[in-house]
C-alpha cells in the first residue's frame, strides 16, 4: 500500500467536511492492517458541541464496518501548517488504535510523522480499569 493513495484518501476525505461553522475541512484516511482505507470528514452541528473531527469519524465508521486492526492514520487540511488531532481524538485514538502511525498532512503534501505515544504521554486507558478495587 502506496502512502500517496493514503494521502490522496485524506484529501478526498476533507472535501466532504460539513463544516460550514467553522470553515476548517478536516479529511482523514484510516488504513486497515489488510491495506483498506476507511475515510472519515469532521461533521458539524448547529448545536456546536456536537460536532465530530475527521479522525473519529474515520475510527468509528472502522469500528461500525467490524474493523479493528489498523496501521496509518492520515489527516490532512488544506493550510500549510500540521494539524494535529485535538485532545479528544488522541484518546478515541489511544482507546481504539494504540500504536498506530499518524501522518499529519498539510497542503504541501508534507508528511509529519507521530504516533499514539507522542501525542498522549502518560494516558489514561483500560489497563487503568484493571484491578481497581
Ligand atoms: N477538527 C477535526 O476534524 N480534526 C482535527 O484534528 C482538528 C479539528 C474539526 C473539528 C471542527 O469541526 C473543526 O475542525 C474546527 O475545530
Amino acid at each position: 500500500m502506496k502512502e500517496k493513495e493514503l494521502i490522496d484518501q485524506a484529501i478526498a476525505a476533507s472535501k466532504m467536511a460539513y463544516a460550514p461553522y467553522s470553515k476548517f475541512y478536516v479529511g482523514a484516511a484510516l488504513q486497515l492492517e489488510n491495506g483498506e482505507i476507511i475515510m472519515g470528514c469532521n461533521v458539524e452541528n448547529a448545536s456546536y458541541g456536537l460536532s465530530n473531527c475527521a479522525e473519529r469519524t474515520a475510527l468509528f465508521t472502522a469500528i461500525a464496518s467490524g474493523h479493528n486492526k489498523f496501521t496509518k492514520l492520515a489527516v490532512y487540511v488544506d493550510r500549510e501548517a500540521f494539524t494535529a488531532p485535538c485532545g479528544a481524538c488522541r484518546q478515541v485514538i489511544h482507546e481504539l488504535a494504540p500504536g498506530i502511525e499518524i501522518l499529519l498532512i498539510n497542503n504541501r503534501r508534507e508528511i509529519k510523522r507521530t504516533s499514539d505515544q507522542e501525542l498522549l504521554p502518560l494516558s489514561f486507558g483500560s489497563a487503568d480499569l484493571e484491578n481497581n478495587d
